[in-house]
């Protein structure tokens, strides 16, 4: 993956450029909202569609022009919805954060109840931290996962619900490493006439693939990034029902975005057809495959799982017991030395920080993309504990650094 043009103008992001290749080919990407995308998707990202401005919607834009654009955008909407199969898709959010934000604006007036689940639990800033303007410009109470067993806790949730009397509850999950009961969440938003935001940002491609339960028809409105387990580039999504459908339109633009980023509208395109392909169906499945035999491997090396394993694409490790001494952000950093990259992550009961946390989350999604299978992922394990376990032991480390790049090696990552 050459830069030419940009080498030809500017040296210094040439090269920071290659040496973010290199470092992504050389080292494992093991942060669980992360993938690699292909090629295909970078080179439309990387288009001359982002010259382009098309404010409105496909067929009704306010410039000239925009017959590709047009093109491109109803391929990205029609495949979406071959994915997912929503009565309405809106692919242009530039991110999933601005798809939540969408669905606020379009259905809440500020100060609004939001019921969602705690940061330290597994939710993300965006269902309504204080430092997000979510939780500046609407009520917040937050849910809790069960402190015994690590899963959500429904009933709980379903009180909770019935004596804040939300507006908007709030399901997706940023931590949370077990397949998430939709049904169960309706029933609470239901019983007290609240909508039900279904966020799958972090499992959009396992739900577009079926092996992971999809909230679409169930939940009023489900949103997503397109850069995590579905590899369509950098970008956001929304989908409702047709009733809702206007709402959200305008919510995006003109209430929250100027123009749309149509070259990652291509991106998406292009990578929803790629996962419209049998063998994304095999990826999301090996995904899967992957982090149980990376949660196995970690719990024979003595560590804790959050909920005692996973169904999904992450895994969620509680550094507290195994580890009292260590924390997530040190692990992160020695981890970060020996070439495997992850991060430090709040656990549910959180006895340090945020900054500090005492967990670390670990997904495989795109170890899985580069090819990695079970036994490679059974040795991630090893390799990681063995870091833990010495995290400032530089022999260690250096020996984990040359049997990472062994791993790398044996399967390179963009040609
Ligand atoms: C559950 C959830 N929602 C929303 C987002 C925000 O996505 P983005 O970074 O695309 O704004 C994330 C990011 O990881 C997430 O985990």
């Amino acid at each position: 993956m050459d830069h030419e043009h940009v080498r030809d103008v500017d040296p210094a992001v040439a090269d920071a450029l290659e040496g973010e290749v290199d470092r992504q080919r050389n080292s494992l990407q093991m942060i669980a909202s992360e993938n690699h995308v292909s090629e295909a998707v970078i080179d439309a990202q990387g288009s001359a569609l982002t010259n382009k401005y098309a404010e409105g919607y496909p067929g009704s834009r306010y410039y000239g022009g925009c017959e590709y654009a047009d093109e491109i955008e109803q391929l990205a909407i029609d495949r979406a919805q071959d994915l997912f199969g929503a009565e309405h898709i809106n692919v242009q959010p530039h991110s999933g954060t601005q798809a939540n934000q969408a669905v606020y604006f379009a259905m809440l007036e500020p100060g609004d109840k939001i019921l969602s689940l705690d940061l330290t639990h597994g939710g993300h800033l965006s269902h309504g931290h204080p430092a997000n303007f979510v939780g500046q410009f609407y009520e917040v109470e937050q849910y809790e996962v069960d402190p015994d067993t690590g899963y959500l806790d429904y009933e709980g949730l379903a009180e909770q619900a019935e004596a804040f009397e939300p507006d908007i509850i709030v399901s997706g999950y940023s931590a949370y490493p077990r397949e998430v009961e939709w049904e169960r969440i309706q029933e609470a938003a239901d019983s007290v006439g609240a909508l039900h935001l279904a966020d799958i940002a972090h499992i959009t491609g396992l739900v577009a693939a079926g092996v992971h339960d999809s909230p679409v028809g169930t939940a009023d409105f489900v949103t997503g990034s397109t850069h995590k387990t579905i590899r369509a580039g950098r970008g956001g999504i929304v989908m409702c029902g047709e009733e809702y459908a206007d709402d959200i339109d305008s919510a995006v633009f003109p209430g929250g975005q100027g123009g749309p980023l149509m070259h990652n509208v291509a991106g998406k395109a292009v990578g929803f057809k790629e996962a419209l392909e049998p063998d994304f169906l095999e990826y999301a499945e090996q995904t899967i495959a992957n982090a149980k035999a990376l949660g196995e491997s970690l719990v024979d090396n003595g560590f804790s799982l959050v909920s005692d394993g996973t169904d999904n694409h992450l895994v969620l490790v509680d550094l507290r017991e195994s580890h009292p001494e260590t924390s997530g952000g040190d692990a992160e950093e020695a981890l970060e030395d020996a070439g495997i990259v992850l991060n430090g992550n709040t656990v549910p009961g959180e006895t340090r920080s945020a900054f500090d946390p005492s967990g670390i989350r670990a997904g495989t999604p795109a170890l899985t993309t580069r090819g990695f299978d079970e036994d490679d992922c059974r040795k991630v394990g090893d390799l990681i504990a063995r870091v833990i376990d010495a995290p400032e032991d530089e022999s260690v480390i250096d020996e984990v650094r040359e049997e990472v790049q062994s791993l790398c090696d044996a399967n390179p990552l963009y040609g």
